[in-house]
């Protein structure tokens, strides 16, 4: 049984989380595993209807999510036009992440089709590797204020704020990946001290892993290296600003951060939360054209979680003929609208399970 919160949250979420949902429930009905699943209705929808965009208790609703649910599918939270005071479901993911301390937000970057390549030369066997980003602390702890605000003497502290235990934990999130997916090889992509916790605690983790091969790569190095030679990345650890631009690095060169997926774990907990990597993309809101393919690929991404390998599979084939048959969206270089793309998806499934 998989049972799961559906959260759009803003923007486009409400575009292309249905196409999502849809294929789950193709899914389910060909592959014959028991999907259960609540709609929470959060961001630009509840504010239209209650002039807030969260429920008031929205932290404790997050909290109380693992009770009843296996896992959460969260579209994104950001600015949408048709809420004037800026308020959005960022209280959602704040909760998921920080609430729930989902700290490893593991986002792979795997070119689904040569033609998609925008590095010249570089096909799916190059571009295949897994961004792991620190997603409790850092640069996004939500530490650090205003000070004298409004006044010419204002000052903003936004400290890069890393813990020991949260430095080690996600670390080692990221060698036991590597070693359950049979990988090489770890990357540590950050800029801190010579001699800083990072490095410190990445070499006190890599000596308990010999078999993967340790490598600590500034982080400027590694946006440079993704885009001019991304075969030698394999898996890249990072805090969590600096894992946040590397993913999107990551998503230019699957060919559209449309396509790029994500998943949050706690290695102690059996809930996990996934999601698309982009935002609200408020420039194509309301429009039918934001490509749903990220948000199937996160739906994905959780099959693969709770065991449903076969299903998973089936859906990334899908998603790959949809991608080869030209029913794309225009981030890709095609006409289609979301809804064509993700009926597209489906119907590829069923011809997938059909043979
Ligand atoms: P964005 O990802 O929303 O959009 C950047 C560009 O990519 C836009 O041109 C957009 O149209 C395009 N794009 C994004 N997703 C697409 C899709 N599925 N199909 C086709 N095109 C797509 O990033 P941006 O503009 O930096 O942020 C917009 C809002 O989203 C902000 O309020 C930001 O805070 C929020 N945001 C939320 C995230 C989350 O909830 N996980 C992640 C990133 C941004
Ligand atoms: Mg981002």
């Amino acid at each position: 049984m998989v049972r799961i919160a559906v959260i759009p949250g803003d923007g486009i979420s409400h575009e292309i989380m249905p196409e999502a949902v849809k294929t789950l429930e193709t899914a389910h009905e060909l592959y014959e595993f028991a999907l259960d699943y609540e709609i929470f209705d959060y961001g630009v929808e509840h504010y239209l209807k209650t002039g807030s965009v969260v429920p008031e208790d929205i932290d404790d609703i997050i909290t109380a999510l693992p009770a009843t649910f296996d896992a959460a599918l969260f579209g994104a939270g950001g600015t949408d036009p048709r809420v004037p005071s800026g308020e959005s479901a960022q209280a959602v993911l704040r909760g998921l992440r920080r609430g729930l301390d989902l700290y490893a937000n593991v986002r792979p970057c795997r070119l689904l089709n040569d033609d998609l390549s925008p590095l010249k030369g570089k096909t799916s066997d190059d571009i295949d590797f897994v961004v792991i980003r620190e997603n409790t602390e850092g640069y996004e702890s939500g530490t650090g204020g205003n000070f004298k605000v409004g006044t010419p003497l204002e000052s903003e502290i936004r400290p890069e704020y890393n813990t020991y235990g949260g430095v080690r934990r996600v670390i080692e999130f990221a060698f036991n990946f590597a070693e359950q997916q049979g990988r090489k090889q770890v990357a540590v992509a950050e800029k801190g001290l010579p001699n800083g916790l990072w490095s410190r605690v990445f070499e006190e983790v890599s000596a308990q892993h010999p078999a993967i091969e340790p490598r600590h790569v500034h982080v400027d190095t590694m946006a440079y290296l993704m885009i001019t030679a991304p075969e030698l990345i394999d898996i890249v650890v990072a805090e969590n600003r600096a894992g946040d631009i590397l993913s999107d690095v990551g998503g230019a060169i699957q060919g559209s951060r449309g396509l790029a997926p994500a998943g949050c774990f706690n290695a102690e907990k059996d809930f996990a939360y996934f999601e698309p990597v982009h935002g609200t993309a408020p420039d194509i809101i309301g429009q039918g054209i934001a490509n749903p393919m990220a948000a199937i690929m996160a739906a994905k991404m959780m099959l693969d979680y709770k065991g449903h390998l076969e299903a998973a599979d089936a859906i990334e084939r899908a998603v790959r003929a949809t991608i080869a048959s030209g029913t794309v969206t225009s981030d890709l270089g095609g006409s289609s609208s979301t809804a064509q793309v993700g009926e597209a998806v489906r119907d590829a499934l069923q011809r997938d399970a059909a043979n």
